[in-house]
């Protein structure tokens, strides 16, 4: 069979590799990348309800008129997005269908589109499966993976049509300030860029503030997920906001094409996501994940490595200079530890491991730093 050049091009998830080879029998496991919680009861008990009253069905394809309401309403009240409603709004089968929807609508062959490095793998295959043209925007660990002057001025010159930025952030941890955005937002609007604001990991921030990009500039696409939340992440939920409506509009012609509509009853049990009850596990989550960041923070600080403080998500991202990262990471899954090296989510990432704490407890992180010391050059 002679496959698509399209696909040739695009390696299998690195994420997905590791995580496979630390599945192993004794294996603590640090590369998986979702807390590790059950969803809130209400939300459980929401979907039983919607099984049980019969919502076995195709639904609307952008998502349960419901659902969107409840999500514009966050938006505006909360994260103070503007120009948008119900309409605007779009569910999909995660936050990483979603962003597939959005680079297969706004991008074509040798689109550019600008990308921080390090960053979550999928971004670059995804442009790449678009057939458009990725330009990187290099972070540094000095400054702990916070875009600086050098990020602005590579995204000023890089004729890109689109930039994509997370915070919180995958794999750093790390919270931009609001300063920051604003900076990037200066350029995208001097360059006319679309921002594509990827904010999965919005709710847990420990130290400082979560800022919208849709709050102040309207070329945004905003994209959430259920998935870190409400540690939902089998559930497939997410969705994207827009101020313009035929973005969203287009990104539906690909959902009707291609999965018709995301799972009707998980939409139902997400709509108890917006209760009290949630919220307050999701506060409580929080806490719980800032415990296990000061604890591994706190080890990683005795490694011989350089590691700004993550003040969000559930990952830190520590550099060990002249390091290959890949021999690093097998030697630590010798040890009984499955960790991420840090060269596929970029060039900016060699000479690091992602370790994620959001599915160990602390006793857990205890024993796997115990293993890590044992490996030659970390500690
Ligand atoms: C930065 C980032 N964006 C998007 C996603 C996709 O999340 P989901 O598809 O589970 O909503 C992830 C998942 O790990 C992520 O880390």
């Amino acid at each position: 069979m002679k496959f698509s050049k399209r696909i040739a091009d695009v390696p299998p998830s690195a994420t997905f590799r590791y995580a496979s080879l630390a599945k192993r029998e004794g294996i603590i496991n640090l590369t998986i990348g979702r807390p590790g919680f059950d969803p809130p009861s209400v939300v459980i008990e929401a979907a039983k309800r919607a099984l049980e009253g019969g919502k076995h069905h195709y639904g609307p394809s952008k998502g349960i008129p419901e659902l969107r309401e409840k999500i514009s309403e966050r938006l505006t009240r909360e994260n103070k997005i503007r120009g948008i409603d119900s309409e605007k709004v779009i569910v999909s089968m995660g936050a990483k269908n979603i962003l597939y929807e959005i680079i297969m609508t706004l991008v074509d062959r040798g689109t550019k589109v600008a990308i921080p490095d390090p960053a979550w793998v999928s971004y670059e295959s995804m442009v790449k499966l678009a057939e458009g043209e990725v330009v990187w925007l290099p972070l540094n660990s000095e400054r702990g993976f916070v875009p600086d002057e050098e990020f602005i001025d590579a995204l000023d010159h890089s004729e890109a049509k689109i930039v994509i930025i997370n915070t919180p952030n995958n794999p750093t941890g790390a919270v931009y300030p609001e300063r920051v955005l604003r900076d990037i937002i200066a350029v995208a609007e001097a360059n006319d860029m679309w921002i594509i604001s990827d904010e999965c990991y919005e709710s847990i921030v420990y130290e400082g503030k979560h800022f919208s990009i849709g709050s102040v500039y309207d070329k945004t696409i905003t994209v959430g997920s259920f998935s870190k939340t409400y540690s939902m992440t089998g559930w497939r939920l997410g969705y994207a906001a827009c101020p313009e409506f035929e973005v969203i509009d287009k990104m539906n012609i690909l959902q009707q094409q291609s999965v018709s509509n995301p799972v009707t009853f998980a939409q139902y049990g997400a709509l108890a996501c917006f209760t009290p009850e949630a919220q307050k596990f999701s506060r409580e989550m929080r806490e719980e994940l800032k415990r296990r960041r000061d604890y591994a923070l706190k080890r990683v600080s005795e490694f011989a490595c350089e590691c700004m403080k993550p003040n969000g998500a559930f990952y830190i991202f520590p550099y060990f200079e002249g390091r290959d990262d890949i021999k690093m990471a097998d030697a630590v899954l010798e040890e009984g530890v499955g960790v991420v090296p840090g060269s596929p989510f970029g060039k900016q990432g060699r000479g690091c491991i992602r370790l994620s704490y959001g599915s160990a407890k602390v006793e857990e992180l205890a024993e796997a730093f115990d293993r890590m010391e044992r490996v030659k050059g970390i500690a």
